[in-house]
């Protein structure tokens, strides 16, 4: 067998992207080549999860009141330590840490961009063998550059990203990213210990057959919300249903099939928790940008996602997202258009 692509490293991709551009300065490029370092040692440690003492739970909560497994505070460190240690980062903040981390050091205060992550997205997956990933989102400084950063470099709007990306530990390990120029997927060829480009120019498909949701919260979902879901198990469904439902309870790994296969994935407000449960700033605002530059959409059910001014670095959202038409179904639904 000829095989006569040539394979394309994140590193080659990244350098190429710099030749087409040439007023890059090349700092994007070398802060998701950090990433990638880190997702590379994140995935050798949850490839042996069932190996060593790393599962399990370490007995502390998280800021969010969750318990905190083993392996999150690997994959916290592991980014954290670097964006610290790389040049392209002034500050980090993570879905594991109460306040934002300035770095704060002569190379750092000149970097121009800010890190948000989830450094292990679905974690109470991880003791039972289901994929789980790590999210990133990257912002341009607005604060003086050579000064450190600030907390209004963080508490942008999601439109401000400048790349957006996640990791997914599953039966292979990828690396996905977006800019605004497109989205293109990586799996890591394990024989040589590099991200090669496997998926170009990913496009999500204008509808699926999917939809993913926690059918155990149905009877809290508002009205408009159970209109939708039940209209999604129906023949009559406007984009030809009934779908398949699929939910991993890894939203980055539900959210990377349906920009595959397409789909919509929702995690809407519940009686008591109106905001849902996923953080607008690690999960929700990556998710959205990468699928809105891959052609679909991502909506709290009243607004775009990506025009959310944040007020705190932890809030919630109700997040819905996913292929085009189906997300302009759900939206007739829940403005009493359909249903
Ligand atoms: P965690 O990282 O704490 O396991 O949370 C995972 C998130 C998200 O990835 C997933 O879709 C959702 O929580 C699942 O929550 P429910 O169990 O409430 O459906």
């Amino acid at each position: 067998m000829t095989i006569n692509r040539k394979v394309q490293t994140l590193d080659e991709f990244t350098l190429q992207q710099l030749r087409d551009f040439p007023l890059a300065t090349g700092e994007l490029s070398s802060l998701l080549r950090d990433i990638g370092l880190a997702a590379k040692r994140i995935h050798v440690e949850v490839n042996k999860a069932g190996l060593v003492d790393i599962l399990g739970d370490t007995g502390s909560t998280n800021v969010q009141g969750e318990e905190v497994k083993k392996l999150d505070v690997f994959a916290n460190n592991q980014m954290v330590g670097v964006l610290r240690h790389g040049i392209s980062c002034a500050g980090i903040g993570s879905e594991e840490l109460d306040d934002i981390v300035v770095f704060d050091d002569e190379t750092s205060n000149k970097s121009k961009y800010v890190c948000l992550f989830d450094p292990l997205d679905g974690s109470s997956n991880i003791d039972v063998n289901v994929s789980i990933g790590t999210i990133f989102s990257v912002f341009k400084r607005v604060s003086e550059l050579g000064k450190p950063a600030i907390e209004a470099d963080f508490l942008q709007a999601g439109s401000n990203q400048v790349a957006a990306g996640y990791i997914i530990y599953g039966s292979s390990t990828m690396l996905v990213y977006a800019t605004r120029r497109g989205v293109n997927g990586f799996t890591l060829d394990q024989s040589i210990g590099e991200f090669t480009l496997s998926h170009p120019d990913m496009k999500c498909p204008e509808t699926g057959k999917m939809y993913s949701v926690n059918h155990g919260n149905f009877f809290q979902y508002e009205e408009r919300v159970k209109k939708y879901i039940t209209a999604c198990q129906m023949k009559d469904s406007t984009n030809g249903g009934p779908y398949t439902q699929r939910y991993i309870g890894s939203m980055v790994s539900d959210v990377h099939r349906n920009l595959i296969k397409g789909g919509i994935f929702m995690y809407p407000g519940i009686l008591d928790k109106p905001k849902g449960k996923l953080r607008l700033m690690y999960e929700c605002n990556p998710c959205a940008f990468i699928v809105e530059v891959a052609g679909g959409k991502a909506t709290n059910g009243q607004m775009r996602i990506l025009d959310i001014v944040p007020t705190k670095l932890h809030q919630r959202t109700a997040f819905f997202t996913g292929s085009l038409k189906m997300m302009e179904e759900l939206e007739g639904y829940l403005d009493g258009t359909l249903g």
